[in-house]
């Protein structure tokens, strides 16, 4: 198992390149199923997770090619899918597999996917993606670790999400664009990514109205046809290269990215004293505080504060002077990173879904683990500016959706190697 060895306290300077998103490139995968047709996705980030998923689709017999090395770009044709099913090998190391489901009943009429448990974030259940596809008309039967869908043709309705699921509104719009009639989502999550995959099958031929909002609504479709598409730049990877120009004293360039979808992030670390400027439509300029102050965060839906920058944010507080208070909303169980960073020095008490980070205290490095791929994130940073050396272990967490984030953080200048797992 390869780690990561950070030798802290180099100030980053420098211009990083921001990838495409993995959080909007696994749904668009999963919605070239929609279609026999051809559907190119450009700005495909080199991470595990969308490995993963093109295992998947030509586990069910999809065509899935890459012109260039490592691939940033994927052909996909799902003209014959004669394998309808996520099995548990796949869906186990990914839960995001689970997006397959509503592209396979809405097209083919059936589904078979693996149930995916819970996670180290929390128990993190299905059961709103299948209620939906039940209220759209699919009979499901859980039986064995597998959920089956089945239905002749999907019917519209309109449904309310009890509770705003990104996923699970992912799901539904890539079903509802294929069934009899209008859908009708509320309460559905507004992440970008949600708004990029609702793009996607516009130009699929679908018919959706109140993108970007959370009432979205779906007149489906006989048909879809294939598209050409280019995936947004990742929000999250953009702010973990904010914070890390930021804790570590430095000045950073971001490219390719997108600013407007980073508004509650940009305003909280600019809460802190942390300099950021927008230059043009693509470009963010980062300059670190003259002196970091504490500032409080909760995690909250789009347009919120991201919980997948939770942990991230908690690294730069255990540095700014004064109580930050965190509260985590989205998921039970997001502070295992916190644990890790109290071994490296820092004060933080957790009571509940709130934490208190008491700054600034000096870090030191230590030998750590990851226990998600965000978590690993924050620890990557905290090496970032610890004395000595961090060993951070389990970096196949971060692998599974930051591209080369190593590379990158060299390239302005950190010190980080990976040692493989064989060189030991
Ligand atoms: C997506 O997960 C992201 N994953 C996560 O990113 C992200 O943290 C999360 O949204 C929240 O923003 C992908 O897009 C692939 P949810 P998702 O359904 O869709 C509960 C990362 O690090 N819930 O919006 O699985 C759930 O337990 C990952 O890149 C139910 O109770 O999250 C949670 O408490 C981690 N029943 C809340 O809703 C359900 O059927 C929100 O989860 C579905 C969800």
């Amino acid at each position: 198992m390869d780690r990561f060895k950070i030798q802290g306290g180099r100030k980053l300077q420098g211009t990083v390149r921001i990838s495409g998103a993995k959080n909007a490139a696994l749904p668009a995968m999963a919605a070239a199923l929609l279609t026999a047709d051809t559907v190119t996705l450009q700005n495909i980030p080199h991470v595990r997770d969308i490995i993963t998923m093109a295992k998947l689709l030509a586990h069910m017999r999809c065509r899935v090619e890459s012109p260039d090395l490592p691939p940033s770009e994927f052909i996909i044709q799902a003209e014959t899918v004669s394998m309808r099913e996520a099995p548990y090998e796949l869906v186990k190391t990914m839960r995001a597999s689970v997006l397959t489901l509503g592209p396979l009943v809405a097209r083919f009429g059936y589904a078979r996917v693996s149930l995916p448990g819970g996670c180290a974030i929390g128990a993190r259940p299905i059961d709103l993606h299948i209620q939906a596809l039940e209220r759209l008309g699919a009979e499901i039967k859980v039986e064995h670790g597998y959920v089956e869908a089945r239905a002749k043709r999907l019917r519209g309705t309109t449904l309310r999400f009890p509770k705003i699921t990104v996923t699970g509104t992912e799901n539904i719009l890539t079903a509802a664009v294929l069934a009899d009639g209008e859908t009708i989502l509320e309460n559905a999550a507004m992440e970008p990514e949600v708004t990029d995959l609702a793009e996607l099958l516009i130009k699929m031929g679908a018919k959706i109205e109140g993108v970007g909002t959370s009432t979205l609504r779906v007149e489906g479709v006989d048909k879809l046809h294939g598209a050409t598409h280019a995936i947004i730049p990742d929000r999250i990877e953009t702010g973990t290269f904010l914070v890390a120009g930021a804790i570590t004293g430095g000045e950073l360039s971001l490219t390719d990215c997108e600013p407007a979808h980073l508004k509650a992030v940009i305003e909280k670390l600019r809460a802190c004293g942390v300099e950021i400027k927008c230059e043009g439509d693509h470009k963010l300029h980062v300059r670190a505080a003259k002196k970091l102050v504490a500032a409080d965060v909760t995690t909250e839906e789009y347009p919120g504060f991201a919980t997948d920058m939770q942990a991230q944010f908690m690294a730069l507080a255990t540095q700014a002077q004064g109580v930050s208070r965190v509260r985590e909303t989205i998921f039970e169980n997001r502070y295992m990173h916190a644990s890790e960073m109290v071994r490296m020095g820092a004060n933080i008490q957790i009571d509940g879904n709130e934490a208190a980070v008491t700054g600034p205290t000096p870090l030191s490095g230590a030998p750590v683990t990851a226990s998600d791929l965000r978590a690993s994130a924050g620890l990557v940073l905290a090496g970032l500016v610890a004395d000595n050396t961090t060993w951070i272990d389990r970096v196949y967490h971060i692998d599974r959706g930051y591209e080369m984030i190593e590379m990158k953080l060299q390239d302005v200048g950190a010190n980080i190697e990976r040692i493989s797992g064989r060189e030991e």
